[in-house]
């Protein structure tokens, strides 16, 4: 086949395409016509760098995954994302040695037996939200779901993590933990700051002093929590979570993780844990809202197993199939990392015959993938069937990417289905819901990570057989 080389938008001066992304109805959109117009492969010019952009499962197979032609390094302009996550293992490059060590040192404290010893914390903190959705059944106060939802996952994190709370589900009108508003207001940051040049952020600015006291903040945050562990006595340190791996395990040559680079793991940990599955959670339930048929389908799994956190020891959550069909198609419409991003190591021809140099930034769009017609008809339409296992397996498994895949997949991926499972469960069986102005929901559009534009919802106890 000849090789094809990607086209793009004609650039404007420094600024290069992000017009293109930005402008008129917002990146989505945009980026939807910028495909149908150029192809499967796209050349972009932003940040003075160009890229290509691809959305083809082929393609995707070849970019995600680490090998001789692509790999993940963290240059720029996403290496402004260091000043929070520093050298954690979503911040750094795969050739950087502290990438190798902490993923050696932790992917143990993800297999699927670890994760299982997580269960029982998860339905604890899920208890603790029941009891505060409980008050507001009874009052019919609306409330708006993302900040639950957002406090639910950070507990978790924080308590099946490292063993800490922080104490965001204590009573109904607990406010978000100053860590989100920092961590919230940094990510809202990031583009402004891949725009600037660094002498203007070393300057005094009212901007530079509030990123800089909201980095602060997480850092003290995080020295909490390790603290807290560090003082309790002798005998009750062996919690065995992620904290205790990080303070103890050592690869086969005796190397443990240095204080620095733990510090750079919890915080990363704090936050890849819980925007991303709060997320999904919020738009799992927009869309069950949105989708009468299969909110019935979900309830009706829910009650068929007689879902009850009276007896969480009792209760099968790999029976939830229609629950995680649920998720998956969630995810699918709503990935919360909108883009993956590799460089190209060597100069490579894709399997659809698009050209990429070495050196090139190349980066996968999970919505331009997730919405492929050819692979998923009708993509607008929420249709949990497409994950019957029958029909999962007609498709390329680089179809689906909202974890990556691969030694960078997401690393959190069991623990965060597990958690959404057990929650969505939970809401399902325990309340009906009202979304008011439902239909005004939209993604906002410049956030780091795909979130919903705010909305309140009304809880209603539902009857429990
Ligand atoms: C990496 C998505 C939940 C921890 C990633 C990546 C994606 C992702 C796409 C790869 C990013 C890249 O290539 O640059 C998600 C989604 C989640 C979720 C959609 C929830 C629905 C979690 C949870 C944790 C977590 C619960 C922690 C408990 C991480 C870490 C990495 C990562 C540490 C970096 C792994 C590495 O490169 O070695 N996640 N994530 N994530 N995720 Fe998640």
């Amino acid at each position: 086949l000849p090789i094809k080389h990607a086209q793009g938008p004609p650039t404007t001066p420094i600024l290069g395409n992000i017009p293109d992304m930005l402008f008129g109805p917002g990146p989505e959109v945009n980026l939807k016509r910028i495909f149908n117009e150029y192809g499967p492969v796209v050349k972009l010019f932003t940040f003075s760098t160009e890229q290509r952009l691809v959305s083809d499962p082929i393609d995707a197979e070849v970019v995600a995954r680490e090998s001789e032609y692509f790999t993940k390094e963290i240059r720029f302009p996403f290496s402004v994302t260091k000043c929070l996550g520093g050298d954690g293992l979503f911040t750094s490059s795969t050739s950087d040695p502290h990438w190798e060590l902490a993923h050696k040192l932790l992917m143990p404290t993800f297999s699927p037996k670890a994760i299982k010893n997580y269960t029982h914390e998860i339905f604890n903190i899920t208890i603790a939200l029941k009891k505060i959705f409980d008050t507001f059944a009874k009052d019919g106060t609306p409330v708006p779901l993302n900040h639950h939802m957002t406090n639910v996952t950070f507990e978790s994190i924080g308590r099946v993590g490292f063993g800490y709370s922080f104490h965001v589900l204590d009573t109904p009108d607990a406010l978000s933990h100053p860590f989100l508003e920092a961590m919230g207001y940094c990510l809202g940051e990031l583009i402004n700051r891949m725009l600037t040049p660094d002498f203007v952020k070393a300057m005094p600015l009212p901007a530079n002093k509030k990123f800089n006291n909201s980095i602060a903040l997480m850092k003290k945050t995080v020295d909490e929590v390790i603290a807290a562990r560090k003082s309790k006595p002798k005998g009750e340190k062996e919690n065995k979570d992620l904290l205790d791996f990080m303070l103890n395990a050592a690869d086969e040559h005796g190397t443990k993780m240095p204080d620095g680079l733990i510090r750079d793991q919890v915080i990363t940990f704090l936050i890849a844990g819980h925007d991303t599955t709060s997320n999904t959670l919020t738009w799992a339930i927009w869309l069950l809202h949105q989708n009468p048929v299969w909110l019935k389908k979900v309830q009706d799994e829910v009650d068929g197993l007689h879902w009850s956190l009276d007896n969480p020891e009792q209760m099968d959550v790999s029976k939830l199939s229609i629950v995680e069909r649920v998720l998956k198609e969630t995810l699918r419409m709503h990935p919360p990392v909108q883009r993956i991003s590799k460089v190209c190591k060597k100069d490579t021809v894709l399997p659809s015959g698009y050209f990429v140099p070495a050196n090139t930034n190349c980066v996968i769009s999970a919505n331009a993938l997730h919405n492929n017609p050819d692979v998923y008809p009708e993509p607008q339409n929420f249709n949990p069937d497409r994950w019957l296992p029958e029909e999962e397996s007609k498709r390329s498994p680089f179809s689906w990417l909202p974890f990556s895949i691969g030694a960078r997949g997401c690393i959190g991926r069991q623990f965060a289905m597990l958690e959404a499972k057990i929650v969505l469960a939970t809401i399902v069986r325990y309340y009906h819901f009202l979304i008011p102005g439902a239909e005004n929901v939209k993604p906002l559009t410049s956030s780091a990570i795909r979130k919903a534009t705010p909305f309140n919802i009304k809880f209603f106890n539902r009857e429990v057989g």
